[in-house]
């Protein structure tokens, strides 16, 4: 039977996956308290709807960055994806074209991001970035970008290292051979004896010492306006407005990285208010039913970027799986406004939600 929300997408796509690659999607860092806390704390807030709206007519669309989509959904960069299926990113990006949404492709990608481009459209792609310490192969994967059309450059600031996830730890989690990085084949996981592979890739290859001047060396090597992933306090939203950046995400990396960090649903509204009014806010973690759309977009955020739910509808179906999830997102949402007296992205205001 076809799964009719994400959690039983979730349920159905692990007996399509292979152990190691479960458990590498699935996992949080050390005790998984925020990725579970990312959950529990959208449940807490509550919704005050509006009654007695005309909400015959309703209108999801919306702008940003200067760009358009179908609705305020984007899929989130995501490594590995051909371990979920073979098309891995070209079946995500297909997806994420038909339904007229944004999707941003991670540096570790098992597809090219020339391959994505070509198989979506640029104009609703950014590329997720990881400052290599090799400056020059960072520099090379800029560039490439900006010439296969990327929009933005989405650079990640929560992974000096890498969260530990037990699990990948004692699975020596690697790729199967044959897989490859599709945008930095000359580099491999390693394989390090009771270590995850990558980790280890981590901790030789990404820079630990990037500080918010690398900020200005990005802009100085790309046109490209830069958003910045990974921020949870109001105080660094200022640093990192004040050096450059265009958008911010809001994100612990879906519990992936410093367990014990603040829900993303908690840290938002402080975001918001320091900094909602010179850039847009959007927000990821834990966002699996469209009224944790409506809650985070309640709280000031743009738009919401899914994780894990794209991974799922991948394993299960393919493009058509990843079409899947978005349409139930999507209609969703459609709903949860409905009864709540939106008829447009714009009327999700800040009272909708206690
Ligand atoms: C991620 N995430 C991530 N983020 C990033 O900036 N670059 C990356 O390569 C990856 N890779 C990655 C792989 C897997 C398997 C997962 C689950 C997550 C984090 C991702 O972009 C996003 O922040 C979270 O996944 C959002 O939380 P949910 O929706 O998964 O709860
Ligand atoms: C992860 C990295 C690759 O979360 O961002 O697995």
């Amino acid at each position: 039977m076809t799964p009719i929300n994400l959690l039983e997408y979730e349920i159905l796509a692990k007996q399509h996956l292979s152990p190691m690659a479960w458990d590498y999607y699935i996992s949080g860092a050390w005790d998984e308290v925020t990725l579970r806390d990312n959950r529990a704390a959208l449940a807490k807030y509550k919704l005050r709807p509006r009654m007695l709206v005309d909400v015959s007519q309703r209108d999801l669309t919306t702008e940003i960055l200067g760009q358009s989509f179908s609705c305020p959904i984007f899929i989130a960069p995501m490594a590995f994806q051909c371990l979920a299926d073979p098309q891995g990113e070209l079946a995500t990006v297909r997806a994420a074209t038909s339904v007229g949404t944004g999707m941003v492709l991670s540096t570790m990608s098992t597809k090219s991001m020339e391959e994505v481009a070509l198989a979506g459209v640029p104009e609703k792609l950014w590329f997720q970035l990881y400052i290599h310490r090799d400056r020059f192969l960072t520099r090379t994967l800029v560039e490439r970008a900006e010439a296969a059309g990327f929009q933005a450059l989405c650079l990640t600031v929560d992974a000096p290292v890498l969260g530990r996830r037990e699990r990948d730890q004692k699975n020596q989690f690697t790729l199967p051979s044959g897989m490859e990085l599709g945008n930095l084949v000359d580099l491999q996981l390693p394989q390090t004896a009771r270590e995850s592979g990558l980790f280890a890739y981590v901790a030789e290859q990404f820079d630990p010492g990037l500080t918010w001047k690398d900020l200005d060396w990005l802009q100085s090597i790309s046109k490209l306006p830069v958003i910045v992933k990974g921020i949870l306090r109001g105080d660094d939203a200022v640093k990192a407005v004040e050096y450059g950046a265009q958008a911010i995400i809001v994100s612990n990396h879906g519990g992936r990285q410093l367990d014990g960090a603040i829900a993303t649903i908690d840290a938002l509204e402080e975001v918001v208010e320091a900094v909602g009014d010179q850039v847009e806010i959007l927000m990821d973690g834990g966002i699996r039913r469209g009224t944790d759309i409506l809650k985070a977009l309640a709280f000031g955020a743009k738009a919401v970027l899914i994780g894990r739910p794209i991974l799922w509808g991948l394993a299960v179906e393919g493009e058509a799986g990843v079409r899947h999830i978005l349409a139930l997102l999507k209609d969703e949402l459609d709903i949860a406004m409905a009864l709540s007296g939106c008829t447009k992205i714009e009327d999700i205001e800040r009272s909708l939600v206690q």
